[in-house]
Parts: structure tokens; C-alpha cells; sequence
């Protein structure tokens, strides 16, 4: 027989627990935690339960080959996604306010609208507004708009109109009248995205659902919604600078490797063709502190510029800050400095900043930090673009990263000629690459000697 019970749901993260506490043991928040009445069931051992057994399938083959998608419009979207929006698919599209995911929609929806049905639903601003913006970007858009922030309301306009592709702007604007709590909460946005994946599934209807990020850059709302949706993308960059970068963090539809650079313009986003460069485009040479590395990213090879900064700590614990770089990892680097070169950085607070808005994640990146921090340190610049790349492991090695050769292309083409290759296990390349100095390092120690 089944009963009654009470638990415990925390409003902020969605974590249950069986009794009530004053602060929420999963996410720290105070007074968040709701009682609900809950039925449960009693529980059955497995040896003795009945249950009717479900009949394994073989791999079913599809009677369509492939999937067909449509072009969103904008190639470098295209290529993010996969090849293209799959009709159905519910793609997340986050990033901090202001940084242009509603120009991004907006643009794609335009462009899609040329051959296909598309409704753009703005819980944010007017029609008005969006046919401004809309008009300003292509004076002869057309495109179905609509102002709406209850879900009902959405999914009734959706089964009638039943458009090939839908963007929902944004997500923490919409809610249900079936569910209590705030709007943009926890309990609202998972109903939400639940019921628009019904809705997608079932009219074949694709969706970009836009979503706000919060201060530490995670999607705001449960990692649930993260879960359901099939892909989720993110637009990142400096809001006060124009360069902005576009990538997959989930794809059930594609590899998540490849990103896609565009340009905030006056004409809204602009693809960015050959971004290689374009990084380093505020440079300044010969000062201490900067150091350029190649990242890969796809099937894209970008110099990005890691910047470091030393200072003396005034008092008590040194800080370590970071921006585009994973402050761990700045952690540990700072540590094996010390151990193994016997530079004193326990006394310095260091500052890494990869200038662009970029953010990186590659090992790679190892090297151009830990010779950027020496350079600050030593108050020495580094030779004329010097470009390096390698990951160094805690006793102080440096080991060779994957790739090496398309970074090595890459750099041939821009006419970089010296490198800083980390592992000396890839010096077959020099005979390879003949117009670039390279020099092998194999331990952090044969760093310093860089410096001019
Ligand atoms: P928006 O797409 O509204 O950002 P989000 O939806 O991510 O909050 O973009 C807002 C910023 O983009 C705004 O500060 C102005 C700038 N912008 C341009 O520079 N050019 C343009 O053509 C458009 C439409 C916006
Ligand atoms: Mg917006």
C-alpha cells in the first residue's frame, strides 16, 4: 500500500532532502528548502517483484540513411551545430547578458525564414522592438514575431502554426500557470524546456531556447535542463569588445569540437572567416609579461596572447587570478615555478588574462603561461613573437600535446618563425617545417633561458 510523505525540495538547485534544515546541504543557499507531499510506494525487494519484462530490440536500422537537416542561415552556426538545425532537436543557447544570442537568433531566423516557417517568440521585448531590430539588420526581413511569456499560450500559437523552426527568447521568461514558484526559477524553467521537448519531438518543430548564465558562467536553472535538451551551445566573449565565439558544450547531433567565430558590427553579428589573427589584433611587442600561443580549436588553428601580471602581495596568502584560464591549473603552474626554477612566487600575486575574451582549455596553453609569468616576474620581454605551446606535468617536465603538426602548418602559413615546441619526441618536425626556428624543450628549466 502506498502512503503519504513530506520531503524537502530546495528552490535554488532542485536537491530533496528527507527533513527540513535551515541552509540547503547541496548548494549552501539559507530558507530554500519547500516541504512537498509526496506518495510513495512501498518498496518491494527485486527477488520478489513482478514486474512484466520488456522485450530487447536488435539495432534497428532507419529507413532514412541520414538525417536531414536545413541551413540555420549562418554558416558558422552550420558548422557548430553539426552541419545544420535536425528538424526537432531543441538546441540551448546560452551566454551573459548582452552578448548577442537575440541578434544570433534573430539573424538566423531571418535567413531560415527565406525557404522555411519560423516564429521567433520574445518574452523580453515587444513586437515592435524586435521588428526594429529586425528591420535595422535586413530592411526586407520577414518573419513571424510574437510576444508571449506563458507557456500555454506558446504551445497552443506552436500547434497551430506548427513552424519548421521556433526560438524561444528566453527561457526564464516563460512560465505555467501548472507550476508554482518564480518565474526564471529552478522549478518554472525545468517544466518549461520539458514541456517545449514534447512539443518539439511531436510537430517536428526545432527550437532555439535561449537561456541566461549566471556569474560563475554555468546556464542559469537545474542541470536538468542541460540534460533534456539535445544540444547546448554557448556564445562567449568580452561584452565590451567585439569579438565573440560560439561553441558546444553538448550534441547529440555532432562532435562538439568545432567553434565559430564572429564580430559584433553594426550590421549585428558577422561571421569572422579567417580568425587566426585576429586575437592578437591589440598586441603591443616587446613588453614583459605576454606570450602568444596557438590553440586548436576544431578544425580552426587561433593565436591567442596570454598575459601575465606579478605584483608583490602587499599581505597575508598571494592571489592568483585568472580570465580565460583555469585558475587550478594557474595553481599548480605557479607551484612548479617555485619548486623547480626556485623563483620566489609564493610572495607574488600573479594575474593571467588570455586578452580577446577568450577562454582556453587546452593543456597547450601550460607553456605560454609559465613563460609569461616568468617574463613578468624577471621584468624581461620575450623575443619578438615568439610563439609557444606544450603542457607541463607536475615534476617540472614538458610533454609534447596532440596536434603539433596542424599547429606547426598553421604558424608556417602566418610566418611566425620562432617556436617554442614542448617534448622532444617532435623534433622530427623541424625537417618537415624548414622556414620555422624551432627550439625543443623538454623540462620547465630550459625556459628561463628564452628570456632576452
Ligand atoms: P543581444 O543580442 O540583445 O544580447 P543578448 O540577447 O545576448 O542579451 O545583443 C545586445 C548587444 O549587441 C547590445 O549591447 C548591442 C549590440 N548590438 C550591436 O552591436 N549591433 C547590432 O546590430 C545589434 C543587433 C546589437
Ligand atoms: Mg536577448
Amino acid at each position: 500500500m502506498s502512503k503519504q510523505k513530506t520531503i524537502y525540495i530546495c528552490s535554488n538547485c532542485n536537491a530533496e532532502t528527507p527533513r527540513w534544515q535551515g541552509k540547503c546541504p547541496d548548494c549552501n543557499e539559507w530558507n530554500t528548502l519547500e516541504a512537498k507531499e509526496v506518495t510513495v510506494s512501498p518498496k518491494s525487494s527485486s527477488l520478489n517483484r513482478h514486474s512484466k519484462a520488456s522485450e530487447p530490440s536488435k539495432i534497428v536500422t532507419s529507413k532514412k540513411e541520414s538525417i536531414t537537416r536545413f541551413s540555420s542561415g549562418i554558416s558558422e552556426l552550420d558548422q557548430v551545430l553539426g552541419g545544420g538545425i535536425v528538424p526537432g532537436c531543441l538546441i540551448l543557447l546560452g551566454g551573459d547578458p548582452g552578448i548577442g544570442k537575440s541578434t544570433l537568433a534573430l539573424q538566423s531566423a531571418v535567413l531560415v525564414s527565406k525557404t522555411k516557417k519560423v516564429l521567433y517568440i520574445s518574452g523580453e521585448e515587444s513586437v515592435e522592438q524586435v521588428s526594429m531590430r529586425c528591420l535595422r539588420l535586413y530592411p526586407n526581413a520577414e518573419v513571424l514575431l510574437l510576444a508571449e511569456t506563458s507557456l500555454e499560450a506558446i504551445i497552443a500559437t506552436l500547434e497551430v502554426q506548427k513552424p519548421d523552426l521556433a526560438i524561444i527568447d528566453s527561457v526564464q521568461t516563460i512560465s505555467s500557470e501548472e507550476v508554482n514558484g518564480v518565474i526564471g526559477g529552478v522549478s518554472q524553467v525545468s517544466f518549461v524546456t520539458n514541456s517545449l521537448m514534447r512539443i518539439a519531438k511531436k510537430y517536428h518543430i526545432a527550437m532555439f531556447i535561449i537561456g541566461h548564465v549566471t556569474k560563475e558562467g554555468l546556464l542559469a536553472g537545474p542541470k536538468t535542463m542541460e540534460h533534456m535538451v539535445d544540444t547546448v551551445l554557448y556564445l562567449e566573449g568580452e561584452r565590451f569588445m567585439s569579438l565573440r565565439i560560439l561553441r558546444s558544450s553538448k550534441n547529440r547531433f555532432g562532435s562538439v569540437g568545432e567553434i565559430g567565430v564572429f564580430e559584433m558590427a553594426e550590421s549585428g553579428l558577422v561571421e569572422v572567416k579567417n580568425p587566426s589573427l585576429r586575437f592578437l589584433d591589440q598586441r603591443q611587442e616587446n613588453l614583459p609579461g605576454s606570450c602568444i600561443a596557438p590553440v586548436v580549436e576544431g578544425n580552426k588553428v587561433l593565436l591567442v596572447e596570454v598575459q601575465a601580471l606579478t605584483t608583490k602581495t602587499s599581505f597575508g596568502y598571494p592571489r592568483r587570478t585568472t580570465s580565460g584560464f583555469d585558475l587550478n591549473r594557474l595553481q599548480l603552474i605557479c607551484a612548479i615555478i617555485q619548486k623547480t626554477l626556485n623563483i620566489d612566487v609564493s610572495s607574488q600575486d600573479v594575474y593571467i588574462n588570455i586578452a580577446g575574451g577568450f577562454a582556453v582549455s587546452e593543456r597547450a596553453v601550460d607553456v605560454p603561461v609559465a613563460l609569461a609569468i616568468i617574463s613578468s616576474l624577471k621584468n624581461k620581454p620575450l623575443p619578438n613573437n615568439l610563439v609557444a605551446f606544450g603542457e607541463i606535468g607536475l615534476l617540472g617536465e614538458i610533454r609534447t600535446v596532440t596536434q603539433v603538426e596542424t599547429r606547426l602548418k598553421e604558424l608556417e602559413k602566418l610566418g611566425f618563425n620562432n617556436v617554442v615546441v614542448g617534448g622532444y619526441k617532435n623534433q622530427d618536425s623541424s625537417n618537415k617545417f624548414k622556414k620555422l626556428k624551432m627550439s625543443f624543450i623538454g623540462s620547465i628549466k630550459e625556459l628561463v633561458s628564452l628570456l632576452k
